[in-house]
């Protein structure tokens, strides 16, 4: 009889890289819900470890809520416990009923279609937009569109020339860039962004996860974690982290391009996942300029259909970014560049900024009044809340209790970068309700499953 056997790696003890072993083999399909774990005795043998080790495996993965044990039987998959994909996009909102907090959306705006129109009649009516819209373009797109994303992002706190910039197709495109250009290994905190994790498996580049705390990234940790792992990139969102919405301080800030100057590392700056706010603090690109990629993009801010945003590339990597652009796509579309310049260009970007920046901070006040109790953790320009359970309560299961009640959010688990376990907590991006209404019925249902108690251990085995 052949059995599943993994292939450990990563950090930490076997035990622990047999249970995320256990979950990619889920998540992959590799798994079925419903399989059968091999028996202890004979993975141990087949991958040169103890008993001891898989049952501990099997007891970390099963603590995860991957599988369950079922006494005098084995160790099952569960049902409903693939990790959730990352990039699930259902084709409409709140359909069936369902209010999916799972994506961090922009509120629906509906003065939005009225700018799209306004910005296209602005590009029928101008025959130098046309024209250059129809022809190749430079891998870093135009002039012309590169200066009006300069003059907006300086508006807007980040202070950039247009000759520093690379137009792209939206944060996960500069992503790809990024790490396509510089290779090496990737670090980035341990809950971190999923589309990062994911560019990364493609790539085929080594992750490195860091600590991180309330306040963000441990950067005293780094140099440590360094000399244990040594890394080439690292990946941070220090204005608002995907997923906890932390904010490093001026001193983290300072301290972090130290370690990257000292230690010679490439810094991603990932700015995409907020609006700005008044208590923006310094882009680390403006600290370290020679080593900062930042990423900047349309999608949350005007319409993530758009596929638009802007990268400030460091002078010494240009080349590296540009060469990606011609293989992948030879330019990012100049059509969609001149949308997103007449929008901005108009003023609607501006005004409609305002208006999402307003809604948002009703909705976390919303969020913040009705899940009081449990002290969710939000901030200003944010889509999401950051929840971490009430004690006893397991994440995989409030996911799915959450789910019963025709609610979709993420466990932590869908951000975990290498195999450290994830906390007990859940994202719940308040942006992507329909609208309020919507979301103050949800966060009703969301108060009940939180505040019933958690089911004792032996109804769950
Ligand atoms: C941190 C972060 N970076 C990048 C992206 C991707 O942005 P875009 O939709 O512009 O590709 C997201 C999307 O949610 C994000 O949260």
């Amino acid at each position: 009889m052949t059995i599943w056997v993994p292939q450990l790696s990563g950090d930490g003890p076997r035990y622990r890289q047999l249970a995320t072993a256990i979950g990619h083999a889920i998540e992959s399909s590799e798994l079925a819900p419903g399989t059968r774990l091999p028996p202890q005795r004979r993975l141990a043998h087949a991958l040169g470890v103890t008993v001891g080790t898989i049952t501990r495996g099997y007891g970390e993965a099963e603590r995860r809520g991957w599988v369950e044990a079922r006494v005098g039987s084995g160790t099952y998959v569960r049902a409903g416990s693939r990790r959730p994909a990352f990039s699930h996009v259902s084709a409409t909102r709140d359909d069936d009923g369902v209010t999916d907090l799972s994506l961090a959306l922009p509120p629906a705006d509906t003065e939005r279609d009225a700018a799209l129109a306004r910005a296209l009649a602005g590009i029928q009516g101008d025959p130098r937009a046309l024209a250059h819209a129809l022809d190749y373009q430079p891998e870093g797109g135009l002039d012309a569109h590169r200066e009006i994303y300069a003059r907006w992002m300086t508006d807007l706190g980040l202070p950039v020339d247009a000759g520093e910039l690379i137009i792209d197709q939206g944060g996960m495109n500069g992503i790809f860039l990024a790490l396509s250009a510089l290779g090496g290994r990737v670090a980035a905190e341990r809950l971190s962004y999923p589309g990062v994790i994911s560019v990364a498996g493609q790539l085929g580049l080594r992750l490195v996860g860091l600590d991180h705390d309330a306040d963000g990234l441990a950067v005293d940790a780094l140099a440590a974690r360094h000399d244990q792992q040594p890394f080439d990139v690292l990946y941070v969102m220090p204005e608002h982290q995907n997923p906890t919405t932390a904010r490093l301080d001026e001193a983290r800030r300072r301290a972090l391009v130290d370690f990257a100057r000292e230690r010679d590392v490439w810094i991603v700056e990932d700015g995409v996942q907020h609006l700005a706010s008044a208590e923006r603090g310094t882009p680390l690109y403006r600290l370290a300029p020679e080593r900062t990629v930042y990423l900047f993009s349309v999608s949350k801010i005007l319409a993530g259909g758009l596929r638009s945003g802007a990268m400030r590339v460091p002078p010494g990597l240009r080349e590296r970014v540009a060469t990606v652009v011609r293989n992948v796509s030879w330019m990012p579309p100049p059509l969609i560049a001149a949308v997103v310049g007449q929008w901005i260009a108009s003023g609607d970007a501006d005004r409609q900024l305002a208006r999402q920046f307003d809604e948002l901070e009703a909705r976390r006040r919303m969020v913040e009044d009705a899940l009081a109790e449990f002290s969710p953790c939000t901030r200003a320009g944010g889509f999401y809340a950051w929840l971490a359970l009430p004690p006893g309560q397991r994440a995989s299961r409030v996911v799915e209790r959450l789910a019963e009640a025709r609610i979709r959010v993420n466990p932590a688990e869908a951000f975990c970068v290498g195999s450290e376990a994830a906390p007990q907590a859940i994202r719940l991006c308040f942006s992507a309700a329909r609208d309020r209404a919507a979301l103050a019925d949800a966060l009703v249902r969301i108060r009940e499953v939180l505040a019933a108690p958690a089911p004792s251990a032996w109804q769950t085995i």
